[in-house]
């Protein structure tokens, strides 16, 4: 009874503290407020930064409606104990009152290089609840000054190469006399590496340094190695592969000739701190030694060629006889292109089993993996000393079932691996990965187990933040092929394919799938670091060369309309996708540079560009000349070039808005204006007609607002009979395909763009599925109906570009967009609009403030959706009702609730406002 009164008592307090700090819920638990998922530069406990104001981000935890937070408070120190009571801190940022908990700056005094600093946040919200001191979290500085490097850049004696064993293999032994209290590994290279201590591999990221403009960075990464370090004696080992550095790149005869002089090189330095405060470092330097080891050869498009025999025995181990190596020989790179690593680590990810294994008529075996994915197959066998087996990998069985290898043109992607004979042995290779469903295994003597093999897959670890799911088996199959086009081809940098002579860092590509990639996995720090090489790597007159890092050349291969343009749309779709306008001030000298390049190359702001164009790449093309229709599918380069100039001068406009540049502002609308101008009076005609009737040239013109308001509905109008010219069928190709179903919603015809995804005969984004696709093809029939291949020469099995359908997929069938003020999901938009005979759909996605959810069912008439609407933000849900009494909330009434903000009915939509919570909407006889 006491205890009853007590309860009673606390519950008319806290309910009168919650009226008092807030006007909002009334149904709300009281829970314990935290924060988690503490974030230095959106990493947790980064090792290696080198920003002089690194950036926090937390969550706020706890279960209430309406949850805001209304300030925080930072502490920094460079000992954790100390700083967990209260003593020591460098700098605090004191209570500050903002809702702000991403991308707080740190302001304190100047970071100082290989130091590492520990943090806290605690913060204060809207019910006036103080939450506890967080967990510590820590980042450690990178080194800040070229003079920080003690170690020198070393490389092999040319005279050891020969054509077949270019790979060296670097050694060195020192001895700790103390008791080590911790470890710091600095490491890069010039080509892969990969390094053990004591023969321990460090760290788990494969193909390290990353890719970047080589010519003028050079990541390094940081590792903690305490644990791998012993008392005594310890031994480096370090082995160098070509990597992006030195592989021959570019299709056919390849690209990039420079690369026969250049040498790999390695930069390494260990810093040991010992338990008396002493430290030591040990660094690269020409008392290392040099062999070679298994490792005889290895590229990126070729594969990698193991001789197990030639692997100096416990060579990565203390007290190996290195009499027979030689010193290595040090290189003069110097140490002003180093930056801290920005690359999320490629790592392994998914491991895969064969799920059928059979012979062929030669007698070699062949194995599925079930997944055409990227990354590369573990082998154990066992054998004779000298016996050698071949692997080689595939896409794709013919019509016979044979092993299809046209399609990857010049590109080996083999692996040859000679046994030592000692027992079961095994093999994966090192310096090179391979897009591939099926293997094929030459020189084996018995059938290989299914435990013998696993298919890895390998690439940039960014973490899962979305899922969709929904009551149609073939669209949940297009999701799962979206996603895996996005793990084969986030490799470091976006490739357009992994498995042919190409896997390059194509603009465009990345630009049609940006935003759906930010649904999928969190690719902030992924595209950040790109962005910055191709601005590096863009030219002097601003134009943007086709693949990034720039490996091609420069004369022919730069200042593709809707390629190019990937300087401009990729930092804004970051931005709204992340809300960090960072992004945007780092990149927003390139944004002009390509801008004003376009605007250079105009007559009279026309731009007709006389560079090799890309256009609507691979769009739908007859199959007949009878098909007469299909001329309609074409769309003029040069109305696409005018369509990109547009867009992208819009977009800068935008950012300058937002960085308050006014003065480019203005220039830039004026700028706008004639280009709008120039569009019209060239390919509109005074009917809303346009000079090509395509599908792309009606969806650019509409969807980057170019056509005059009164012409709108006529060109609408085109759009939609071209559709049902075509069948109800898609013809766009790269360039269009991304906005087909948003402008075709936006402008009504919601059940023409359902028509479309649902389409499963060719060309649609189901065909492939149909044809047991399980990942996004290049082309629309890269296998044709009649079971046929299309050209050989342009024919990946693996590439993402027509993925871009899964924003739409996101975005409005699920409906989870983003405020477009209130960025990054500090305020959501829930919008969905079911359609397509679709009974459900649900999307989640991670975001910086917690996960948020959209999830609708259908029956008979009765529309279910449920949210969750993440800490600290706040949502406007849309829902298909013409008259707010159609709906309830968790079974009640939304009328006069403190919970449910501003409901108004406009259209066919009720739109209510709600904070932060988990909700129940049901709307009774809903619209549709
Ligand atoms: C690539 C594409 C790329 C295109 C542009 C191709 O070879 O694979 O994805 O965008 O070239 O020309």
């Amino acid at each position: 009874m006491v205890l009853r009164i007590i309860r009673a008592f606390i519950t008319v307090v806290v309910g009168c503290m919650l009226l008092f700090s807030s006007g909002m819920a009334s149904q709300r638990s009281i829970t314990e407020l935290r924060t988690i998922d503490l974030q230095c530069e959106n990493l947790t406990n980064p090792l290696g930064l080198d920003k002089l104001t690194p950036r926090f981000s937390w969550r706020l935890l706890a279960g209430d409606r309406g949850l805001m937070q209304q300030a925080y408070e930072i502490r920094v120190a460079t000992d954790s104990m100390q700083l967990v009571e209260g003593k020591g801190n460098i700098w605090t940022s004191g209570k500050t009152m903002t809702d702000q908990s991403t991308y707080v700056p740190y302001d304190g005094p100047r970071l100082q290089t290989a130091t590492k600093y520990y943090w806290q946040v605690r913060v204060y919200d809207n019910f006036g609840r103080i939450s506890p001191w967080s967990d510590v979290a820590y980042w450690r500085m990178g080194l800040l000054n070229a003079t920080d490097w003690k170690a020198e850049w070393i490389k092999q004696d040319p005279d050891l190469q020969t054509a077949e064993v270019t790979n060296p293999i670097f050694r060195h032994e020192f001895k700790s006399r103390k008791t080590i209290k911790s470890a710091t590994a600095y490491v890069t290279s010039f080509g892969f590496y990969e390094a053990f201590i004591n023969g321990q591999r460090i760290g788990d990221a494969y193909f390290t340094p990353g890719w970047t403009s080589y010519a003028n960075r050079l990541q390094y990464q940081v590792y903690d190695v305490t644990t791998l370090v012993s008392s005594g004696n310890n031994a480096i080992g370090v082995m160098l592969g070509f990597g992006w550095y030195k592989s021959p790149l570019g299709w056919g005869a390849r690209f990039n000739s420079e690369i026969k002089d250049r040498e790999m090189a390695l930069l390494f330095q260990l810093q040991l701190v010992y338990s008396d405060g002493s430290t030591e470092i040990i660094g690269s330097d020409e008392r290392w030694k040099q062999h070679v080891g298994a490792i005889q050869h290895a590229e990126i498009y070729d594969g990698e060629t193991n001789d197990a025999r030639k692997e100096p025995k416990r060579w990565m181990m203390p007290g190996f006889n290195a009499a027979a190596w030689k010193p290595v020989m040090l290189a003069h790179h110097g140490k002003n292109m180093l930056v801290a690593s920005e690359s999320e680590p490629v790592r392994r990810r998914e491991a895969l089993k064969p799920r059928e294994i059979s012979q062929t008529a030669e007698g070699d075996w062949l194995i599925d993996f079930g997944q055409n994915m990227t990354g590369y197959v573990v082998v154990n066998v066992a054998g004779r000393r000298g016996d050698s087996i071949v692997v080689e990998h595939a896409e794709i069985l013919d019509q016979q079932g044979n092993f299809y290898t046209t399609n990857l043109r010049t590109a080996k992607s083999k692996n040859v691996y000679v046994l030592a004979g000692d027992g079961e042995e095994q093999f994966y290779p090192h310096f090179t990965f391979h897009g591939f469903r099926y293997i094929r295994i030459k020189g084996l003597s018995a059938a290989p187990k299914v435990s013998d093999l696993t298919a890895f897959a390998l690439y940039s670890d960014m973490g899962e933040t979305g899922t969709f799911t929904s009551s149609h088996p073939l669209i949940n199959q297009l999701q799962k092929n979206i996603v895996w086009g996005q793990k084969g081809n986030f490799l470091d940098v976006p490739t357009d394919c992994p498995q042919r002579d190409e896997r390059l860092g194509w603009t465009g590509d990345a630009q049609v799938f940006g935003s759906t990639a930010a649904f999928n996995m969190n690719v902030h720090r992924f595209f950040v670091k790109w962005l910055k090489d191709l601005s590096l790597d863009q030219l002097e007159n601003g134009s943007v060369p086709y693949v990034i890092p720039h490996v091609l050349d420069d004369s022919v291969s730069s200042g593709a309309a809707g390629w190019a343009d990937a300087a401009t749309i990729i930092p804004w779709q970051m931005y709204m996708a992340y809300g960090d306008k960072q992004i945007l001030i780092d990149q927003y000298e390139s944004m002009k540079g390509w801008v004003n390049y376009m605007n250079n190359q105009s007559t009279d702001f026309l731009w007709k560009p006389g560079s090799r164009q890309t256009a609507d790449w691979l769009h739908y093309t007859p199959q007949h000349f009878l098909d007469a229709a299909a001329k309609s599918a074409f769309t003029s380069s040069h109305l696409i070039a005018q369509s990109f100039f547009a867009h992208s001068t819009s977009l800068l406009v935008k950012t300058a808005g937002l960085l308050g540049k006014q003065e480019d502002v203005v220039r830039y609308s004026d700028l706008l204006e004639q280009v709008r101008k120039a569009f019209v009076a060239e390919y509109v005609t005074s009917n809303g007609n346009l000079i090509s009737e395509s599908q792309t040239a009606y969806v650019l013109g509409l969807n980057f607002d170019l056509i005059p308001a009164e012409q709108v509905p006529g060109a609408v109008k085109r759009l939609v009979q071209n559709i049902e010219d075509y069948g109800g069928h898609l013809t766009t190709g790269f360039l269009g395909t991304p906005y087909l179903c948003s402008v075709l919603a936006r402008y009504g015809h919601i059940d023409v763009a359902y028509k479309l995804l649902m389409n499963e005969r060719y060309p649609s984004w189901l065909y492939p599925v149909t044809k047991g696709a399980t990942t996004i093809w290049e082309r629309w029939d890269g296998i044709r109906p009649d079971g046929t291949f299309q050209n050989p020469d342009m024919n990946s099995f693996n590439h993402y570009a027509y993925g871009a359908i899964g924003d739409w997929m996101y975005t409005t069938i699920a409906g989870i967009q983003s405020d477009s003020i209130a960025v990054g999901y500090k305020k959501s938009v829930i919008k969905p609009i079911p359609g397509g005979g679709l009974t459900f759909a649900k999307a989640t996605l991670n975001t910086y403030y917690g996960q948020l959810v959209s999830d609708w069912r259908l029956t008979g008439e009765e529309f279910q959706l449920d949210v969750v609407i993440p800490p600290n933000t706040s949502s406007s849900i849309h829902l298909p009702a013409t008259h707010a009494a159609q709906v309830t909330e968790g079974g009640k009434p939304i009328a006069n609730r403190d919970d449910l903000h501003a409901v108004r009915v406009v259209g066919k939509e009720t739109i209510i406002q709600v904070g932060a919570g988990s909700y129940r909407f049901t709307v009774k006889e809903s619209a549709k």
